[in-house]
């Protein structure tokens, strides 16, 4: 298979966002990389072309693809991610602008109620499901007084289950293989998929993301064009520095003290698609 390797963290998250972003949107837990977002659309998709993202979390890709001059609709599970997402494209775009970009609350397992409207009209779907791991905002001044560094609250997007930030094992699998078949109902002829994953380590094990995402989107009917290495690390002359979160760090720190040779994951995988020009059978 093609292998790529972009390098999408030469400067970090934070610096990548500031004064673009709403400050609020550091409550969101895994955000992509807006180098990343518009590394994907540039790639993948013509200007004047209709992006959308099934799980569009605070809109990072959505606001990215109609800053490069790309039509963005957006779906979210959470209301308040919605909002928060509407309120970034405000931010984001300028009035001449603002139009071309939208997010709606509805459930990526059922995008034909919520984007039925776009049924094989979609250039390019570009997005990244929450990563059947734990994730979390972190309270370190909580933690450093001897509190939870993430209370349970606080994990996995929120307390809905209907966030499949809760999803593990077969009822991910379920889930996810209906989240493609309704990307490849949306998507024209043609049309390309890129989903964005991430390895991650449970009980000593490493969850092979990228694998399953590839036999899903396969059984829902897409080709496999390749898979593209995003880099979280920045390139320092002949060093790569990486830029892990502290979650991340810590975790991998404690792999380490119980004798597991553990490293930190500075990478995401970026999987793409196509939707074949003739059907075949989906
Ligand atoms: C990895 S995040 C994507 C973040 C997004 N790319 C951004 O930069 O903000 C996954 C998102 O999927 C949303 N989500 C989870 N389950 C969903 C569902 N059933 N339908 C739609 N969105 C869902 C989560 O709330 C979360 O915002």
């Amino acid at each position: 298979m093609p292998l790529a390797l972009w390098p999408v963290a030469q400067t970090s998250a934070q610096y990548q966002r500031a004064g673009r972003y709403l400050p609020e949107c550091a409550q969101h837990p895994a955000k992509m990389l807006p180098e990343l977002a518009r590394r994907i659309i540039g790639e993948y998709s013509a200007e004047g072309g209709l992006v959308v993202d099934p799980m569009a979390g605070i809109a990072t890709t959505v606001a990215e693809a109609a800053l490069l001059g790309r039509r963005a609709i957006g779906v979210e599970v959470e209301a308040r991610w919605a909002a928060l997402a509407e309120a970034n494209l405000d931010q984001l775009l300028d009035p001449g602008r603002r139009h071309l970009a939208e997010v709606r609350v509805g459930d990526a397992r059922r995008l034909t109620d919520v984007a039925g409207d776009l049924t094989g009209t979609v250039d390019l779907v570009c997005t990244s499901p929450p990563y059947a791991c734990d994730v979390g905002n972190m309270d370190k001044a909580k933690w450093g007084a001897g509190g939870d560094l993430c209370p349970t609250a606080a994990r996995n997007y929120s307390t809905d289950k209907d966030n499949l930030g809760h999803a593990r094992g077969a009822a991910y699998e379920q889930a996810m293989a209906e989240v493609y078949a309704g990307c490849y109902r949306l998507l024209r002829l043609g049309g390309i998929l890129v989903t964005v994953t991430k390895h991650s380590r449970r009980g000593g094990r490493t969850l092979d993301l990228a694998g399953l995402t590839v036999d899903l989107a396969q059984q829902a009917g897409f080709a496999y064009l390749g898979h593209v290495v995003a880099l979280h690390a920045a390139i320092r002359d002949s060093r790569l520095v990486a830029r892990p979160s502290f979650w991340q760090t810590t975790q991998t720190r404690k792999a380490r003290a119980r004798g597991e040779p553990a490293h930190l994951v500075v990478h995401e995988d970026c999987l793409a698609f196509r939707r074949p020009e003739v059907t075949n059978g989906h």
